[in-house]
C-alpha cells in the first residue's frame, strides 16, 4: 500500500470519530445513538456513500483555528431506503454540539440542493445547540439558506425531519418547513425559547420537556407528526413512511404485492355502524375492515384524535386516508382537525397520492373558543385542500354527512370522483333532533302531547331526510353500497381512476386562507 493511500484511509479513519470517544460516550449516556449510527440504522446496508466528510469550518474567532473536525458536525450523503434512492443529513451533536455553522449549512444546502435536481426525497437528522455562536451572522445566513431551500422544496421532493435533540430558536423552522416530523420522546425538544427565557416573559416554570417534548409536540401542538419512543424506533418509522410516498411530484408511489384486509375486520363491516346514530364506533375499524391488512400507517395520532389521517394501501397501492372519527369528539370538525387534515390532504395532491375519505361528520364544533379561535379560516382550509386537490379522490359516507361539513368532506360538488354511501347514512343539513326542534317549534309547543308530537315529527324527519336516498336521487352520491362492498368498489373506482388528468386555472400561487 502506498503512502498516500495510507494516509486517506487514515484520514478516512478520522472523520469517523466526530468529537472523539469521550463526547461519544456522553451521547450514549443520554440514550442517544450518534449521528453516524444513525445513518446506520436508518438505511439499507451497505448502501450510504459520504459527500463532504473533509469539510472544515472557516471560522478563526474564539480560538476555533486551532479547532477543526472534518465533516464540521454533520454527515451527509445519499443511500437507499428499500431500495429507494434518498439524500440525508445527520447532525453530530459530539462535534460543536451540532451547531450550524457556515460551512455545516452548506454541507447540507449540498444535499438538499443534490435532491432537487435528482428528484430523491431528503431527510434531516437534526441533533443541534443552534447557531454556531462564535460564528455569528455567518451562522445565520446559513440558516437562512437552509429554509429557502426547504421552501423551494416543497411540494418537489418528500422533505422528511427527525428531532432527536436540542432544536431551539430560529432552528425550529426548518423542520416545520418540511413534510414530516418526528420526535423522540424524552431527548429531544423543539421550542422557539427555552424554559430560561418563558420564565423571565410570562413567569411560568416549565420544563424543556413540558414546553417542547415529543409528547407536547405530538399532542398538544401538532408540530410532530410522529413521537416516537427511541432513535431505533425512530429511524425504523422513517423507513416505513419512506415506502408509501414518492420521489417526487412527478412520480406516484411504487406499488407492492396486494394483501387482503384483516378478514375479522372484513366480515364485521355490515355491523359496524350502530343505528342509534349517538352511539359512537371506531372508524378505524372501517378504514383496515376495507384497506390492505396492516398497511395503515397513522400520521399525528395522539393530534386531533377526532379527525384520522394516515396512509394505507388499497390492492397494493399507497392511497391518503381522511376520516371523521366518531369515538372523539363524535368526529366534529374542529380547528385543530381541519388544519391537520387541509395539511395532509395538499401533502398527497403534491405527491400524486389518490384520497379516500370516510366520512361520518355532525358538523363544525360550536362555540366562543372555536369562533374567536377561527374556524372560520381554518376550516376553510379544509375545504380549500379538498377541491384543489386534482388527484383521484373518493369518499365513503358512513353515517352522518351533516351541513357545512358534508360539503367540505370531499363532497361531489368540489370535485370528488367516486362518492357513496353506506345505508346507515345520513345526509342531511342536520341530525334529527336538532331540525325538528328548529322548523316544528311551533307545533311541538302548541301540541296536546309535545313530547309525542316531537317523536312524530322525528320520525317523519328520519324517514325523510335521515337517510342516503335524497342525496342519490340527485345523483350527489354516485351508489348507496353495502359495507362490506367497499374494497372492490374502491379498487374498481381507482383503477378507472388510475389515469386521471386534473388542472387548476393558471396562477401565480393560491391564496390559501392562512
Ligand atoms: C457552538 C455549541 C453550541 C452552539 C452547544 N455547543 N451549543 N457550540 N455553538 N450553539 C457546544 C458546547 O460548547 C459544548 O462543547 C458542546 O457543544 C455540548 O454542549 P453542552 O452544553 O455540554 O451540552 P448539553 O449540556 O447537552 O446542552 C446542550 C444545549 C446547550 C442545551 C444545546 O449546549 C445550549 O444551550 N447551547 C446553546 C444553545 C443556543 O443558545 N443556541 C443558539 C440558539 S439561537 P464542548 O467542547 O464542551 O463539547 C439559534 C438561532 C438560529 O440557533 C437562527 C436561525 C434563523
Amino acid at each position: 500500500m502506498n503512502e498516500k493511500v495510507k494516509e486517506l484511509l487514515k484520514l478516512r479513519e478520522e472523520t469517523k470519530l466526530g468529537g472523539g470517544k469521550k463526547r461519544i460516550e456522553k451521547q450514549h449516556e443520554k440514550g442517544k445513538l450518534t449521528a453516524r449510527e444513525r445513518v446506520e440504522l436508518l438505511v439499507d446496508k451497505g448502501t450510504f456513500e459520504e459527500i463532504d466528510a473533509f469539510v472544515t469550518h472557516r471560522s478563526s474567532a474564539f480560538g476555533l483555528e486551532d479547532q477543526k473536525i472534518m465533516g464540521d458536525g454533520v454527515i451527509t450523503g445519499f443511500a437507499k431506503i428499500e431500495g429507494r434512492p434518498v439524500y440525508l443529513f445527520s447532525q453530530d451533536f459530539t462535534v460543536f454540539g451540532g451547531s450550524l455553522s457556515e460551512t455545516h449549512a452548506e454541507k447540507i444546502c449540498k444535499v438538499m440542493d443534490l435532491a432537487m435536481k435528482n428528484g430523491v426525497p431528503v431527510i434531516g437528522l437534526n441533533d443541534s445547540g443552534g447557531a454556531r455562536i462564535q460564528e455569528g451572522v455567518s451562522s445565520l445566513g446559513g440558516y437562512a439558506e437552509v429554509f429557502w431551500r426547504n421552501s423551494m422544496a416543497s411540494g418537489v421532493v418528500p422533505q422528511i425531519s427527525a428531532v432527536m435533540g436540542p432544536c431551539a430558536g430560529g432552528a425550529v423552522y426548518s423542520p416545520a418547513l418540511t413534510d414530516f416530523v418526528y420526535m423522540v420522546k424524552d431527548t429531544s425538544y423543539m421550542f422557539v425559547t427555552g424554559p430560561n427565557v418563558v420564565k423571565t416573559v410570562t413567569h411560568e416554570d416549565v420544563t424543556s420537556e413540558d414546553l417542547g417534548g415529543a409528547t407536547a409536540h405530538g399532542s398538544k401542538s401538532g408540530v410532530a407528526h410522529f413521537t416516537m419512543e427511541n432513535d431505533a424506533d425512530c429511524l425504523r418509522n422513517i423507513r416505513k413512511m419512506i415506502t408509501y410516498i414518492p420521489q417526487n411530484c412527478e412520480e406516484k408511489v411504487p406499488d407492492v404485492d396486494p394483501v387482503d384486509p384483516d378478514s375479522k375486520l372484513a366480515s364485521a363491516l355490515d355491523y359496524l355502524v350502530p343505528l342509534n346514530p349517538n352511539k359512537p364506533y371506531d372508524i378505524k375499524d372501517a378504514i383496515n375492515g376495507v384497506m390492505d391488512k396492516e398497511t395503515f400507517y397513522e400520521v399525528h395520532e395522539n393530534y386531533a384524535d377526532n379527525l384520522v389521517v394516515g396512509f394505507a394501501r388499497l390492492a397494493g397501492r399507497t392511497v391518503g386516508i381522511v376520516a371523521n372519527q366518531p369515538l372523539s369528539l363524535a368526529g366534529v370538525l374542529d380547528i385543530d382537525a381541519s388544519v391537520k387534515g387541509a395539511r395532509f390532504v395538499r401533502f398527497c395532491d403534491a405527491f400524486n397520492i389518490p384520497l379516500v375519505v370516510f366520512e361520518d361528520v355532525p358538523g363544525f364544533l360550536p362555540g366562543t373558543d372555536q369562533e374567536w379561535g377561527g374556524i372560520i379560516k381554518h376550516g376553510a382550509k379544509l375545504l380549500y385542500a379538498f377541491c384543489e386537490a386534482t388527484v383521484p379522490k373518493m369518499t365513503v359516507i358512513t353515517r352522518k354527512a351533516y351541513g357545512g361539513a358534508y360539503d367540505v368532506m370531499n363532497s361531489k360538488h368540489i370535485r370528488a370522483d367516486y362518492n357513496v354511501a353506506w345505508p346507515t347514512a345520513e345526509i342531511a343539513v342536520m341530525g334529527t333532533k336538532g331540525a325538528v326542534e328548529i322548523i316544528f317549534r311551533k307545533e311541538i309547543m302548541e301540541a296536546v302531547n309535545p313530547e309525542e308530537k316531537q317523536k312524530e315529527l322525528e320520525d317523519q324527519y328520519t324517514e325523510e331526510f335521515a337517510n342516503p336516498y335524497r342525496a342519490a336521487a340527485r345523483g350527489f352520491i354516485d351508489d348507496v353500497i353495502l359495507p362490506s362492498e367497499t374494497r372492490q368498489k374502491l379498487i374498481r373506482a381507482f383503477e378507472v381512476c388510475k389515469n386521471k388528468v386534473d388542472t387548476v386555472p393558471r396562477k401565480k400561487h393560491d391564496n390559501l386562507p392562512l
